[in-house]
């Protein structure tokens, strides 16, 4: 069952900024992928983009560091940018880089114009917790001017809980009735149907 819309044709490495003066125009529509470190934020971007490891990842968390953006080109020719967040959460961070970093994805969050949707991702064994709560509330902050990004929460590393529990976590873990879809890289299937999701949250 896989929608041929999303296919993905060719994705690229576009810029990395570590301060929001260095942040790139805009050239199409963006999806920022936000989350605790270690949730899982570079691997799902590598499954979105069919792509090994265009996105780092690493098994010690903290790895992406500074906002990196990659281009999408589908096979129906639309064109998005994914947004690689660095994660928050990290004890080891030293103080300063955690304003800075809290300041940066704040800002880029509030104020990117094309900003459509943004994915939050939690880990489906931990659910929602504060942290992640703030980021939704930050969306529906920034200019009166914009469209609110329209929030998909993500469960990630779902090949870590039992199957019969899956449905019922999923139905649980996202607030306010928003309905959260599972993704694992472990399970090839859930790529596509979090392409949809993102999809559909961008109409
Ligand atoms: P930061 O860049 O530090 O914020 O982390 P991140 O959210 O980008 O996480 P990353 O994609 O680097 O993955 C962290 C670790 O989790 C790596 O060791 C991955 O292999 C592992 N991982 C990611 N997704 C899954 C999954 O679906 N299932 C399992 N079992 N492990 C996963
Ligand atoms: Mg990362």
């Amino acid at each position: 069952m896989t929608d041929p819309t999303a296919t993905v044709l060719d994705a690229r490495f576009t810029a990395q900024a570590a301060t929001l003066v260095q942040l790139p125009p805009p050239v199409s529509v963006e999806i920022a992928f936000a989350g605790r470190s270690n949730v899982g934020k570079s691997s799902l971007l590598n499954s979105l983009m069919n792509r090994r490891n265009l996105a780092r990842t690493s098994s010690t968390p903290g790895c992406t560091r500074g906002i990196t953006f990659f281009e999408v080109k589908t096979r129906d020719a639309s064109l998005f940018t994914l947004v690689d967040l660095p994660g928050y959460g990290y004890a080891q961070r030293s103080k300063s880089e955690k304003i800075g970093w809290g300041h940066l994805i704040d800002g880029y969050l509030t104020t990117r114009p094309g900003l459509l949707a943004c994915a939050l991702l939690v880990d489906a064994r931990r659910g929602i917790e504060d942290d992640d709560l703030g980021v939704l509330e930050l969306l529906t902050k920034g200019a009166r001017t914009r469209k609110a990004p329209t929030p998909v929460v993500i469960a990630t590393k779902l090949d870590k809980v039992p199957r019969p529990q899956r449905q019922k976590l999923l139905k649980e873990i996202a607030p306010n009735g928003l309905r959260a879809v599972g993704f694992s890289t472990e399970l090839p299937e859930t790529t596509e149907l979090v392409w949809r999701s993102l999809r559909a949250a961008m109409v």
